[in-house]
């Protein structure tokens, strides 16, 4: 398919959670690909690493077929124009991300005007949810059901209880 339409959703998934399960599948039945972009940054310090971080989610979303999950690193743009995608998606929990949002939306169009950022507001129940208190709960080996998929549910207790 030469005009498929190809959306990329970025983010550190670190590690992927129920809110970000919510956007993709959302997204997956919207655009005719999906590509998950699993940012690899030095500078940014993750828990897992980007191999772990991309196979968490490729367990995750193994029945979405026009899904696929890759790690990227430097600019976004250059990745979106890498893989041909011409749509950014990112999810919206509460207007408090909405301005790192916007200003990050603005500098990727002025950086790449083919490709447009679509908003997805997050489902309400988890507008709470984030990778960062997910790491917590897991640390003191609390219930992560509901927060992260099962699928993910034992490796990130199983990581973050030996640190
Ligand atoms: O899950 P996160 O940490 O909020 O995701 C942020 C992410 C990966 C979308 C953002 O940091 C990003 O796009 N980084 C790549 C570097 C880049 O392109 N920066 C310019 C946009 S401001």
């Amino acid at each position: 398919m030469n005009n498929m339409k190809i959306a990329v959703y970025p983010g550190s998934f670190d590690p992927v959670t129920c809110g970000h399960m919510d956007v993709i599948e959302r997204a997956a039945g919207v655009f005719d690909k999906v590509i998950v972009a699993v940012l690899n940054n030095s500078e940014k310090n993750a828990t897992f690493s980007a191999d772990e971080r991309v196979e968490m989610l490729e367990r995750a979303t193994v029945e979405l077929k026009n899904v696929e999950t890759r790690a990227f690193s430097g600019l976004l743009v250059e990745f979106v124009r890498e893989v041909g995608a011409s749509v950014i998606v990112k999810g919206l929990r509460a207007m408090t991300d909405f301005e790192q949002e916007f200003q990050q939306a603005h500098i990727n169009k002025r950086m790449e005007p083919t490709c447009d950022t679509f908003f997805l507001p997050t489902k309400q129940m988890h507008s709470f949810l984030s990778s960062s208190v997910v790491r917590e709960i897991a640390r003191y080996n609390g219930d992560l059901t509901g927060l992260v998929p099962d699928e993910v549910q034992e490796k990130v207790i199983d990581k973050l209880s030996k640190i």
